[in-house]
This record gives structure tokens, sequence and C-alpha cells, in this order.
């Protein structure tokens, strides 16, 4: 593979997908749009791309990987399923839940992209263009979000352009990504199924399908998601969240009544379109304000996914 490239925003026709399922075959890296945000693709099998990948985004080592799966068959290869974790794969497979199971014997997921857990991360993406890639690819890819590590994850191809441009062989065009939220992570590996990382997939969702109430990180057990950083999210401007209203100088991110003049995210109060909007918008009041206030958000529903990724991006060490 070239050491330089300049990526090119492409349209996925199935010629297109074919090479760019040739890159990842020779351990290259491709950018694809998952209906969360945008994933830098490689082959999960491959430790040299796996170790590519990580030095493409300036990821710490430590911090494991989704295995992003075409298909049960192929999930069912990389990780043992329990009862209740096939009972969620049945109701919210393909979409924006991610598993973390015990790795199968027969999984191909290398060591490396586990970072030599014996557990595995995996999900079923919903996004047509994912889907398209893992079939043409026909095997497990890993793909954290998009961007330089500890920036904002990338819900257009331009955001995963300007974060990795030199970096990837491709950049799979699938527009906006509809959720605009990472995927909510539930273990699967104790005796009641744990919450990782509230995301996409209301919590509440999962709790009636399951049937019971997750587990939280540090109730009692210490437990938390690696690499789940309080910073992971952070711009470089500074954040002051729950703002009724802007102080002189600040840049207002507004949701619902809280309206500003620059920008909304959601002007009707919907968590949904505030949920895909986040990203973008944080991404663009960065490049004008040093500080950003950002109004009140619910914390039901989606609120709890906004929230967390806004406290995150707000924290400075
Ligand atoms: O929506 C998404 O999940 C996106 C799209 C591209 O699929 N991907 C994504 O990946 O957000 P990333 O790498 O930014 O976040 C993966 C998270 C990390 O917090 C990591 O620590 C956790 O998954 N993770 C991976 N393997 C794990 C494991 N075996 N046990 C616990 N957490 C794990
Ligand atoms: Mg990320």
């Amino acid at each position: 593979m070239a050491a330089r490239m300049t990526a090119k925003i492409v349209t996925p026709t199935p010629d297109v997908l074919a090479r760019a399922a040739d890159v990842l075959r020779t351990g290259g890296l491709v950018a694809m749009p998952t209906e969360t945000v945008y994933g830098l693709a490689c082959d999960a099998a491959n430790p040299e791309a796996v170790a590519g990948l990580y030095e493409a985004k300036g990821r710490p080592h430590f911090n494991p990987l989704i295995a992003h799966v075409a298909s049960q068959a192929m999930a069912e290869r990389e990780a043992v399923f329990t009862p209740l974790a096939r009972k969620a794969a049945e109701a919210f497979w393909p979409g924006p839940l991610t598993m973390v199971l015990a790795v199968a014997a027969t999984g191909q997921t290398c060591d490396l992209a586990r970072s030599g857990l014996d557990t595995i991360a995996l999900r079923r993406p919903a996004h047509p263009v994912a889907q398209a890639l893992l079939d043409a690819f026909g095997g497990p890819l890993v793909a954290p979000s998009a961007n330089r590590s500890g920036h904002v994850s990338p819900t257009t191809p331009e955001h995963v352009r300007s974060d990795l441009a030199d970096k990837v062989a491709y950049i799979l065009d699938g527009g906006p990504c509809a959720r605009g939220i990472e995927s909510t992570i539930v273990a699967f590996t104790g005796e009641t199924p744990m919450l990782l990382r509230a995301g996409a997939l209301e919590t509440a969702e999962i709790e009636a399908v399951l049937g019971l109430t997750l587990a939280r990180p540090g109730g009692g057990s210490g437990i938390t998601a690696p690499g789940q950083l309080k910073s992971h999210y952070a711009p470089r401007a500074t954040l002051r969240l729950d703002a009724a209203t802007p102080m002189s100088g600040e840049g207002y991110l507004g949701f619902g009544d809280h309206c500003p003049l620059e920008g909304n995210l959601s002007p009707s109060g919907n968590l949904a379109e505030a949920a895909a909007n986040l990203f973008a918008m944080l991404r663009a009041f960065d490049l004008r304000y040093e500080r950003i206030a950002v109004a009140p958000i619910p914390r039901t529903g989606l609120g709890e996914a906004i929230n967390d990724r806004l406290a995150r991006a707000a924290h400075r060490d």
C-alpha cells in the first residue's frame, strides 16, 4: 500500500466496493458510513492492518475495537452468544447495539484488535453501505469512529476527510449519519447484562426486550469499559453545559425553546434530531468559538447518550 494517499470521497458503486474490499485484503484502511457515525475499517484478522489503524487514529493501543459483522452466522463464529445476547441480536440487529461477549474458539479477530482481552465487542451495522462492504470483504471488519483520537466522531464524509485525509484509500460516501451518535454497548459477560456506553439505542428499549434492568459500571463492581476516557470527545473550545442563556463571547448551541441565532440541535426539542446534529454542530462551533455554551438537554431516552458525550466534550484534565 502506498505510504501517502489523498483520500477521495467516493460513491460506493459495486465496482468501488470491490476495490475497497481489495484494499482491506491487502491490509489497508477504508472509511465507511454506518447509521451511527463513520467508521475507519480494516481486516479484523490482520494484526498489521490493525496496528496501522491505531497509528492512523493516533489511538492508545490498550483501547479495544468493535468488530463489525455481516450476519448472525459471522457473529457466532467470533463470539459465544448467551441466550440473552441472542435475544438482543434478534431484536436489535442489524442496528446500533454493540455486544461484548466471550471470544469463540473459531474467532478470527486478532488479539491486538481486542487488546488481548478474552472478550470481543461485536456489532452488525444497519447501514446498507457498511453491509455491502462487509459482504464484499467476507469477514469481520474492526472499525473505530473515523476521527483522530480525541476528536469528535465524524457524521459526514467531509468530517472524515478533514481528520484522516492522507491515511485512507477510500471514504465511502453514505451521506450524513442518520443516528449521529455511537452505538450503545452492553456486556453480556456477567450475571446481569451491563450498560458500558449509553448510545444510539435507548437503554429503555433494551431493558424492555430483555425484561430486566441493565447493570451499570461502578454499581459496586468497579468494572468500566476500557477506553471510556473522560476527555474522549474533546473539541478545542471549552464547553459550558446546562446553560439557560449564553454569556457574552460564547457560541450558544440551543435545544428546543432555548433558541439561539446560530444553531439549535433541535428547535422542536426532538432528542433523535439532536443526536443526529450533535457532532456536526460541535465541529462547526469549534471552528468559530473559543467558548461554547450548550442549552440544557433532558436526560431521558437518547438524552442519556447526548449528555454523556457533552460531559466528555466538556471535561478537562
Ligand atoms: O457506533 C459505533 O459503535 C462506532 C461505529 C463506527 O460502529 N464505533 C465506535 O468505535 O464508536 P470506538 O472504537 O470509537 O468505540 C469502541 C468502544 C470503546 O469504548 C472500547 O473501549 C469498547 O468499545 N470496547 C471494545 N471492545 C471491548 C471489550 N472487549 N470490552 C469492553 N469494551 C470494549
Ligand atoms: Mg470513537
